[in-house]
């Protein structure tokens, strides 16, 4: 078997692994809990939204990274859901008229275009709410008192990177940055970048390696590599807003510029953005080389992003 062939594959069983985490978790509308079936909307348009499909990035870097470093999957699993939980309901708001105003998300309609608007918000909050629910439960599968202490600082680390000093807060400047052209600083831009995507990316690397008690070491280089990492990961998003494919994306192209947005490409150009994509890859995987325990999946899944269509 080639390189190519094993890459898809055990990225294929990653993501298996995911969505039958995701699929443990969330709420069945079909078989609500006694007394609760008048939910039973708000759980389908949250199961609707989150189990659409996606590359699951966050959850499999955060099952990848505890294999690394010989942690145990049942402290990383509820983990894994809650942080794909958080990823699709800001997914979710983004993509409401208020927000980026978007009709296709993940291959099919939108959320508040199926279920309306105010029951999107819903499925938005109720996916909020239950990542820490389900995170939670992280302490019923610990073992040892320093299992129960990482998974205080894992959910430390979630609930950081989510809120307003993280991916929320990058929200808010993507959203007050609308409109204003070149009067965006590069400063300001990196700030959005770094919050709203790489806050996330962070989170990943970060809990999968504190759940397995990965030296503080890697801990923080793996920080390192995830800013970078997620920065590109958001500028290749503003690429493909302009030269992907809306069916290979499952999500409308041009809406960037339909919005306003101040974006790497806006402000700088494709051929700046692609570049840009490339050297922050190359820094994060010279990085990557520095770790004290290291896998070919990984460099071979950092290296993808770069060239990735979707
Ligand atoms: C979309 O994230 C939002 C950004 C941060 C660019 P993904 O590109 O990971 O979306 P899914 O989860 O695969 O749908
Ligand atoms: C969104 O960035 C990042 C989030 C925190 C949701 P975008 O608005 O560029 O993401 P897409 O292109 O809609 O997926
Ligand atoms: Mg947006
Ligand atoms: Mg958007
Ligand atoms: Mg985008």
């Amino acid at each position: 078997m080639n390189h190519t062939e094993d890459f898809s594959l055990r990225m294929e069983q990653l993501v298996r692994e995911c969505e039958a985490a995701l699929d443990k978790y969330l709420p069945d509308p079909d078989s609500m809990p006694a007394g609760e079936a008048p939910a039973a909307t708000a759980a389908r348009a949250m199961r609707y939204s989150v189990m659409a499909g996606g590359k699951r990035l966050r959850p499999l870097l955060i099952a990848r990274i505890s294999d690394l470093y010989g942690g145990r999957r049942a402290l990383a699993e509820p983990f894994m859901a809650a942080l794909e939980m958080i990823h699709s309901y800001s997914l979710v708001h983004d993509d409401l008229p208020a927000m980026d105003d978007d009709e296709y998300r993940r291959g099919r309609k939108t959320t508040h275009i199926v279920f309306g608007e105010g029951m999107a918000v819903l499925a938005g909050d109720g996916l909020l709410n239950f990542a820490y629910e389900t995170a939670l439960t992280a302490f019923d599968a610990a073992r040892t008192p320093a299992e129960t202490a990482a998974v205080v600082r894992a959910l430390r680390i979630l609930s950081g990177n989510a809120g307003i000093y993280g991916m929320v807060g990058g929200q808010c400047a993507d959203l007050e940055a609308e409109n204003r052209g070149q009067e965006i600083t590069g400063e300001t831009l990196e700030y959005i970048h770094s919050h709203k995507t790489a806050c996330m990316i962070r989170s990943a690397f970060q809990i999968g390696a504190v759940l397995a008690g990965a030296p503080e070491s890697d801990i923080e280089r793996l920080g390192n590599i995830a800013v970078r990492i997620g920065i590109a990961f958001q500028i290749q998003d503003d690429v493909l807003d302009v030269t992907g494919d809306s069916e290979e994306l499952g999500k409308p192209t041009g809406s960037d510029e339909q919005e306003g947005k101040s974006t790497y490409v806006s402000l700088y150009g494709i051929e700046k953005a692609v570049e840009k994509v490339r050297l922050l890859t190359d820094e994060a995987l010279a990085d990557y080389e520095s770790l004290t325990v290291r896998d070919d999946f990984l460099r071979a899944l950092l290296e993808q992003l770069v060239s990735r269509r979707k």
